[in-house]
């Protein structure tokens, strides 16, 4: 049986992001937590409904820093790896106190 703990999925606002938030929580044994991220999380109306009525839904925007690989015209300072160990602690702590927020790569949490 599929029976994933946390999922993390992107663009849920929306489209295939959206309905993937829908049909977990449709299993059988859904996920405890669903993070689910976008990048305008005050616009995703159909996502905050979703979250309203499931507090395992967590809406959050995440910012992964500006990594260290060929983007925007030039190379950043943040290893992937950095990027991907902070990342992993924000959602170590992720709960529906989490709802909304946002955070940077370096666990710091940002207003928006
Ligand atoms: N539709 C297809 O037939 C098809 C086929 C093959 C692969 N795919 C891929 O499957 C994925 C989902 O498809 P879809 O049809 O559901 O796509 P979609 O309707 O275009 O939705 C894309 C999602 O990604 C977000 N997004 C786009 N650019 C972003 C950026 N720079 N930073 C953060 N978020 C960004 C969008 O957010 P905003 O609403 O804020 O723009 C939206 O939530 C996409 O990666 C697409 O390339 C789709």
């Amino acid at each position: 049986m599929f029976a994933p703990k946390s999922v993390l999925i992107t663009g849920t606002n929306r489209s295939l992001g959206l309905a993937l938030v829908r049909q977990l929580l449709e299993l059988a044994s859904p996920p405890n937590h669903i993070f689910a991220c976008c990048r305008t999380p005050h616009n995703a109306e159909e996502l905050k409904c979703v979250a309203n009525e499931n507090p395992s839904v967590i809406v959050m925007k995440l910012d992964p820093g500006w990594l260290a690989k060929e983007i925007g015209g030039g190379i950043g300072p943040t290893p992937p790896e950095e990027s991907a160990k902070a990342l992993l602690k924000v959602f170590a702590t992720g709960t529906e106190a989490h709802q909304g927020d946002f955070y940077t790569h370096q666990g710091e949490q940002l207003p928006f």
